[in-house]
């Protein structure tokens, strides 16, 4: 088998790089160890900022998330027992983000490829990459009849995710990790209730931090600051109830819908990087090169970042032989993933409540958050980044 570029992993990054270099008349082919089935039904993060919003309405795809997807122009910090507003649209010329789970952005673009003819291999196992240093590189792996086929690329992207055999599969003398591990996890929960608030609250709160976010007006999302290793059984219904009302308390008589819990699950909290996000003909992209802790909502956004520029590389090459963009890739990729490891690092250090910490940080936290409600330039700050910078031109 021969392809121009090789994907691994059908996630959003995957998935997104496929579709943008169909449009350009680039061909490839998605290699996925799960099952379609598994890949729709993953649930994750689903705050879209602006950028990621606009790509997905100009390459296309962006019909459902037009009509299902919520649109939110502002989100509340609540601390002291008080929410705070921050207008993220008048902050920010008119931006906003989108609330649309990412496994539906996965649902649009597995059938934008599907229809379109595109080559997705779900269910393969034993990916390997070989010849990464040479004008050849190749995929090799067990497909679902057992065969072990190769299939020839002129690049490859490794898309595969933190725990992916892309990154591995650099020298390890040819990477630089960059890594922070929280001393917290989050308690995740899906519950079948109403919306109980009309935008996101990032609640800071002495027993921990706590997120109301929603997925759609019968599902809310809710989370709470958990024990790193903590598990699920230790979490009956009463006493998830019984966190979130007293860390999302107010004095403004707003109450907490409750509503049945029909999944609970502990997520990690980590930042990491790798540099570079290339080796000679592998791409990085996605959490296969970097991980934020969700404080922030970059994932997903990251992920669409690093594969428009390397769409756009890819195309610059195939268009007229420009290797340019490509040799740059990195570096362009690595300045926006900074940026958003800073904020979600920033946003992730003023919300947790740090156990081992003094009372005097416990002041320093509570100060910022003053000041980010009330400063129009500290305020501007948080929300210039939430709602993402705008996309590097190239
Ligand atoms: C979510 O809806 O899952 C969500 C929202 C905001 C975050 C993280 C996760 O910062």
């Amino acid at each position: 088998m021969r392809t121009q570029v090789g994907i691994i992993g059908a996630g959003p990054a995957g998935l997104l790089l496929a579709h943008l270099l169909h449009l350009r008349g680039i061909e490839s082919v998605v290699l996925e160890t799960r099952s379609r089935e598994e890949i729709e039904a993953t649930l994750r993060a689903g705050v879209l900022e602006q950028g990621t919003v606009d790509l997905l309405n100009e390459s296309g795809v962006g019909e459902r998330m037009r009509r299902e997807g919520m649109r939110h122009e502002g989100v509340i910090l609540r601390f002291g027992g008080r929410s705070h507003r921050i207008h993220l649209s008048e902050l920010t010329g008119g931006r906003s983000i989108t609330v649309y789970a990412q496994h539906e952005v996965i649902r649009d673009l597995v059938k934008a490829r599907l229809d379109a003819g595109g080559r997705i291999l779900f269910d393969v196992k034993d990916v390997s990459l070989l010849d990464l240093d040479t004008q050849l590189p190749k995929l090799r792996f067990h497909d679902r009849e057992g065969a072990v086929p190769e299939i020839d690329c002129d690049y490859i992207a490794g898309c595969d995710g933190f725990h992916g055999v892309s990154r591995p599969s650099i020298p390890s003398r040819m990477r630089r990790e960059y890594t922070r591990v929280y001393p917290f996890g989050w308690f995740g929960i899906l519950v079948e209730a109403p919306p109980a608030t009309e935008e996101l609250i990032y609640a800071y709160h002495e027993r921990g931090f706590a997120l109301v976010s929603t997925r759609s007006p019968q599902i809310q999302r809710l989370y709470l600051q958990c024990n790193p290793n903590d598990e699920a059984g230790n979490w009956p219904d009463a006493r998830i109830w019984e966190e979130l009302h007293a860390r999302l308390a107010s004095g403004d008589g707003w109450r907490l819908t409750e509503g049945r819990i029909f999944q609970k699950g502990v997520i990690a909290m980590r930042s990491f990087v790798t540099e570079s996000m290339r080796y000679g003909r592998l791409f990085l992209a996605g959490d296969a090169a970097h991980i934020v802790p969700p404080t922030g909502a970059k994932g997903l956004n990251l992920a669409v970042a690093d594969v428009r520029v390397l769409a756009q590389a890819l195309a610059g090459f195939y268009a007229s032989g420009r290797t340019d963009l490509l040799e740059q890739y990195s570096d362009t990729a690595l300045r926006r993933v900074w940026r958003a490891e800073h904020f979600s690092w920033w946003m992730t250090s003023m919300l947790h409540y740090f156990h081992d910490e003094s009372p005097f940080h416990h002041r320093l936290q509570l100060s910022q958050l003053q000041y980010v409600a009330s400063s129009r330039a500290a305020a501007t700050m948080l929300a210039e980044n939430y709602v993402g910078l705008p996309f590097e031109e190239t």
